[in-house]
């Protein structure tokens, strides 16, 4: 398990969101498999490795993912937002999408103590409901900012919110800033 090797560049910042999102999907699908390969082949060194690098991707990725929304796409899109209309569906929509964030952020914290608890030897389970609880509010959450986030976001911001995005994005990561072969 590793952390998202982009395949695609800054320079493409939404792109590089959806990679994320799918990466998150692949971890998810890790962890829903945990417990099948704990029942078949208890905690061995492997299901140690997986257990590990799901912790390990959702203490470092997510909230760096998370960030480049709240703290990059929303204001921009916010800003970008000229039309009373689109200022509304703008604030609703970015509100409506942080509170999932923490709510999201909350659901990982007891599944992370649950991963803990299975590393230390304190839970000999995963707890299924909780880690399908967190799943759904994932996956749901994803789909709703694919089918009404990304959309927006691509009527709303110009070619200069998209660079600086992606600029801002890369800088996160300790990157260089991407170079935007089409820029004006
Ligand atoms: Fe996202």
């Amino acid at each position: 398990m590793s952390l998202p090797e982009f395949p695609v560049g800054f320079d493409q910042p939404i792109l590089v969101l959806a990679a994320c999102h799918r990466s998150i999907e692949e971890h998810i699908k890790a962890l829903n498999r945990l417990q099948k390969s704990l029942v078949r082949r208890g905690l061995g060194e492997e299901v140690r490795a997986a257990v590990r690098g799901i912790i390990k991707f959702f203490l470092e990725v997510v909230p760096i993912h998370h960030a480049d929304e709240e703290l990059e796409l929303f204001p921009r899109m916010l800003r970008a937002a000229e039309a009373m209309s689109d200022r509304a569906s703008a604030f609703d929509l970015s509100s409506h999408l942080m509170v999932e964030h923490r709510d999201i952020e909350e659901v990982w914290e007891r599944v992370h103590q649950n991963l803990l608890d299975l590393l230390s030897g304190e839970a000999n389970d995963l707890d299924m409901p909780l880690c399908r609880e967190f799943s759904r509010r994932y996956c749901d959450h994803i789909r709703r900012e694919e089918e009404l986030l990304f959309p927006l976001a691509a009527r709303l911001l110009s070619d200069s919110d998209w660079r600086s995005l992606g600029t801002a994005m890369a800088l996160r990561r300790g990157l260089p800033a991407p170079s935007f072969p089409h820029a004006a």
